[in-house]
């Protein structure tokens, strides 16, 4: 920590920490055209040397004279010699603060050296160069390479890398950075070095190194224009044996967007590394992605399938980024959507044009509602491009990368597939080697379709989920259904007042026995006899007229879910008749979850005013026919029995009535198990029952899932022991990750010896495997229980609890905040107050992480009184420690501002 940190020791809420506005943005002075790194890597003092060829830009808009300003980290640099054109610097020509070096009375075009020294053994931020499991690594978006050296560290400054490594020949047999190797030689008796070219200019946060001792699993992949390509994925040696699906997706990836898109491979070697410390899930570094080791590495008595179906995505999303991202990067930190909402929707579409297209919407709309709709909801509610920020790795959000793929899967939806596909290779072919902006993708997009986008870029602009709602009146003398529909969006932080969207809303009828009808929009030519019409609304209050619709027609609305909004709930006996006739699957799961959701709400509230609720025979009778139907993908089938979570529940009562919801759900469950339990208890055998083997097809992972759907099913009646039996025996005879922890997560909710036996020996038999233990971790906080607030904080003295380690932290503290609601919202505040003390314990050593686990408690503005002021004290506890990190700094700020008044991270007056 530098002085100026330390000294800074008053109170945090009159600390300033100056947000950056996109408003302010000014293109660079300076431009580097090319950089050439030399490391020599030592644990704790890393020598750093740069010689970047600087060059006035000539677009710039400072005075000639304008001095060089490079960014630079005081708390991690030393700078131990500079020096311009080759002549050492007088001292009075520079100047360093806090986070910049100063040279003044530079010429147009001069070369500049800079040596720094670093300490990688103690960077526990995760940010720069830091080690990993005794591998040197490096993670530099978005800020992290001034960590590493003084440079312009901003995305539209594009630079050509050169990269020399030395190290330990024995330590770091291997010495990888982006691009092409181009030589390699010793470097006396016990080191070596080694060159690496990247031929494509790049922002710095796209560099990388990696050093040390690993794995490596090869392959070649052949482009379809003919060039071939070295794949690499590199593992820490004891997980040599987990990597061989990663390669798998990484081929499969790379010959999906050349298929899907014409995208291409652009360099010689393509290589991965798995690192066991890492801040997120993994990280596009061009030609030498670094990643986390929970999305490569997957075998199948460790990782479960839906581990792989993670590994594969993440694989193929950093692939992705080598077009959308690296080859055409970002303006500014501002556009983070511009390459990560797009990248997700290729790596959805990606899911699947491989997989199951249904089961895959469904998980990206359940994961929307419940993280992004809250955040959209709640103080720190921002615009998928945010206008300012105080430490921009808090916008990492699921705004950012999820609700910007729904905004990029509607103007897919609006321009149609074909417009899209050349408007995406315009951009590309546009921006190639070159920084863009929102406008520039969506001036592409505008070019090749003719559509006018300027009201569509509001969902750029404007925060929030609107709200949909839809009244019918049908004239059954002219056939004719009318649509009156409205759209509103709450204010969010400082967007009191919102404008109505272009929404692309899509509609289906069915006859009364359930058959699809065609839709004809009335003077809407396009619109003519379609399975699914979609009208454009773009008003506050609209009508839409349907042509030729008989009398009780039921109309699915929002299909797809073809734009990221709230439609208000419907009528119960339209749900039922959705549920069961719908020909759009994900329809019929949606229409499911908002029964649910509807019954389950008003049985909480029945609850919480000290009434009992109880699921009527409909509901139940519609369960088992969902059970019983195996006309359909079994994996469908698990999706529509999982009811809405109680997270999701809790966006729909106010104030939160925390113990009444999980009373409710609990209870619903129960009952459908009571009453279908040999049903359930039939499906499950048929299944495969307790045994099963370790197929990893798609159709065997489909069966695996419905199987343990039911199992936990079977297990939330805690009054009868088949459940528990069933559960007990497929723990002892798993043969999956996917099938064991499926049986220790039914058995979590029950008490008894089973429960407590099979998590004792899961530990026992994985303690080495530290993805494995991170489940276990992940099974105390997830015990729905008032007591585990004790469990959880003792389980931080357990000796294979580790602060330093993200996944670690993330599996017990992170799950328990976030999927634990009786638990971290126990009416004394024991779960906030703990949240809190971690908080405070990781803010210095990985802001960033501490960052992440602070939203939850930023989130008390729909709770009860108690709640909302346990949950503010624990954010002013958390804001009165002396040397507060930017990062939890602006979370708590934003969780204590009047949410309406002042949400725009200003510091106060
Ligand atoms: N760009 C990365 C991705 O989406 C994620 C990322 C951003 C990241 N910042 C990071 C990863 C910091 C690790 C650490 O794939
Ligand atoms: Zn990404």
């Amino acid at each position: 920590m530098s002085d100026a940190v330390a000294a800074e020791g008053q109170d945090a809420v009159s600390r300033s920490f100056e947000p950056v506005r996109l408003s302010d943005y000014r293109p660079p002075d300076h431009l580097i055209d090319t950089i050439d790194l030399v490391f020599h890597l030592e644990p704790t003092a890393t020598r750093v040397m740069a010689r970047m060829a600087v060059r006035r830009n000539p677009a710039g808009t400072a005075p000639a004279d304008a001095p060089l300003v490079l960014d630079g980290d005081a708390d991690s640099l030393t700078l131990t010699s500079i020096r311009l054109d080759g002549e050492p610097l007088d001292e009075n020509r520079y100047v360093t603060d806090d986070s910049s070096l100063t040279v003044q009375d530079v010429p147009e075009t001069f070369v500049l050296d800079i040596e720094t020294r670093i300490d990688p053994q103690a960077n526990t931020e995760l940010s720069g160069l830091y080690r990993s499991g005794g591998i040197y690594c490096t993670q530099c978006e978005a800020q992290g390479f001034r960590r590493i050296t003084y440079y312009p560290d901003r995305p539209d400054v594009l630079a050509v890398f050169t990269v020399t490594l030395m190290g330990d020949r024995s330590s770091c047999p291997l010495l990888l950075s982006n691009g092409n190797p181009v030589d390699r030689g010793d470097a006396g008796p016990d080191r070596h070095w080694a060159t690496w070219h990247d031929p494509h200019p790049k922002p710095a946060y796209l560099f990388a190194l990696v050093a040390g001792d690993l794995a490596t699993l090869t392959d070649t992949y052949t482009t379809r224009s003919g060039r071939a390509v070295t794949l690499n994925i590199h593992v820490l040696p004891r997980d040599a044996d987990k990597s061989a699906f990663a390669l798998e997706a990484l081929k499969k990836s790379m010959k999906w967007d050349e298929d899907r898109f014409g995208l291409e491979y652009d360099l010689d070697v393509y290589s991965i590394v798995a690192v066991p410390d890492f801040n997120m899930g993994a990280m596009e570094n061009k030609g030498l992605n670094v990643f986390n080791t929970k999305y490569v590495l997957a075998r199948p008595d460790t990782a479960t399938d839906s581990d792989y179906h993670g590994v594969e995505s993440v694989i193929a999303h950093e692939y992705f980024h080598n077009w959308t991202g690296n080859r055409v990067t970002l303006r500014d930190w501002f556009q983070l959507s511009l390459k990560e909402g797009l990248t997700v929707w290729r790596d959805q579409e990606f899911s699947s044009d491989t997989g199951s297209r249904a089961v895959e919407r469904i998980k990206a709309v359940r994961r929307l509602r419940s993280v992004q709709f809250p955040e959209d909801a709640g103080p720190t509610a921002h615009p998928i491009r945010p206008d300012s920020y105080i430490e921009i790795n808090n916008f990492y959000t699921p705004t950012v990368y999820e609700k910007g793929a729904e905004v990029v899967r509607m103007l897919h939806t609006l321009i149609g597939d074909d417009a899209f596909t050349r408007g995406l290779k315009l951009y590309l072919e546009r921006h190639d080697n070159g920084a863009a902006t929102v406008e520039d993708w969506l001036a592409a997009m505008q070019e090749v379709s003719g559509a006018d986008l300027s009201h569509f870029k509001l969902w750029y602009e404007q925060a929030g989920t609107p709200r949909i709602g839809v009244e019918e009146s049908h004239d059954a003398a002219n056939r004719q259904l009318t649509l009156t529909i409205t759209q509103e969006t709450a204010p969010t932080p400082g967007q009191p007042d919102k404008r109505p969207l272009h929404i692309p809303f899509s509609i289906g009828l069915l006859d009364p026995s359930g058959r699809p009808l065609p839709v004809t929009i009335d003077g809407d030519a396009a619109n003519a006899e379609r399975e699914t019409a979609v009208v454009s609304l773009t008003r506050a209050r609209q009508t839409v007229v349907l042509n030729d619709v008989p009398e009780n027609a039921a109309v699915s609305l929002l299909r797809g879910f073809s734009a990221p909004v709230n439609l208000a709930p419907r009528g119960r006996e339209r749900l039922l008749f959705l549920m069961a006739h719908d020909p759009d699957t994900f329809s019929r799961w949606d229409a499911g979850q908002d029964l649910m959701s509807g019954i389950l709400i008003d049985h909480a509230a029945t609850i919480r005013d000290g009434g009992t609720a109880d699921l009527d025979d409909r509901v139940i009778e519609a369960v088992e026919r969902i059970v019983s139907d195996e006309t359909l993908d079994p994996a469908l089938v698990a999706e529509m029995l999982v009811l809405p979570s109680e997270t999701d529940l809790a966006q729909h009562i106010r104030p939160i009535p925390v113990e009444a919801i999980h009373a409710a759900r609990t209870g619903a469950r129960s009952r459908i198990a009571a009453r279908l339990r040999d049903r359930l208890v039939s499906r499950y055998q048929a299944l495969g029952g307790p045994s099963a083997d370790a197929n990893l097809d798609a159709a065997q992972m489909a069966r695996r899932a419905l199987k343990n759907t039911i199992l936990a099913l079977l297990n939330a009646d805690t009054t009868d022991a088949t459940g528990r039996d069933l559960a007990a025996a497929q723990a002892e005879n798993a043969t999956t990750m996917t099938d064991s922890i499926a049986a220790l997560i039914a058995l979590n909710e029950t008490d008894g010896p089973q429960r407590d036996r099979h998590q004792a020996e899961f530990l026992d038999r994985w303690r080495d495997e530290a993805l494995v233990v991170d489940k276990w971790f992940s099974l105390q906080a997830m015990r729905l229980s008032p007591a585990t607030v004790e469990a959880v904080s003792a389980l931080r003295g357990h000796d294979l609890y580790a602060r330093t380690n993200p996944n670690r932290v993330r599996s017990l503290i992170g799950v328990f905040a976030a999927a634990n609601p009786v638990a971290f919202h126990r009416q004394d505040g024991a779960g906030h107050r703990l949240l809190a003390e971690e908080i405070k314990a990781i803010n210095r050593a990985n802001p960033q992480l501490a960052a992440a686990l602070t939203k939850p408690l930023t989130r008390w503005q729909h709770h009860d009184a108690t709640r909302a002021e346990s949950m503010k004290s624990a954010l002013r506890d958390i804001s009165a420690i002396p040397d507060l990190s930017r990062n939890v700094f602006e979370l708590v700020k934003r969780g204590l501002d009047d949410a309406d008044a002042n949400g725009d991270a200003r510091p106060p007056a």
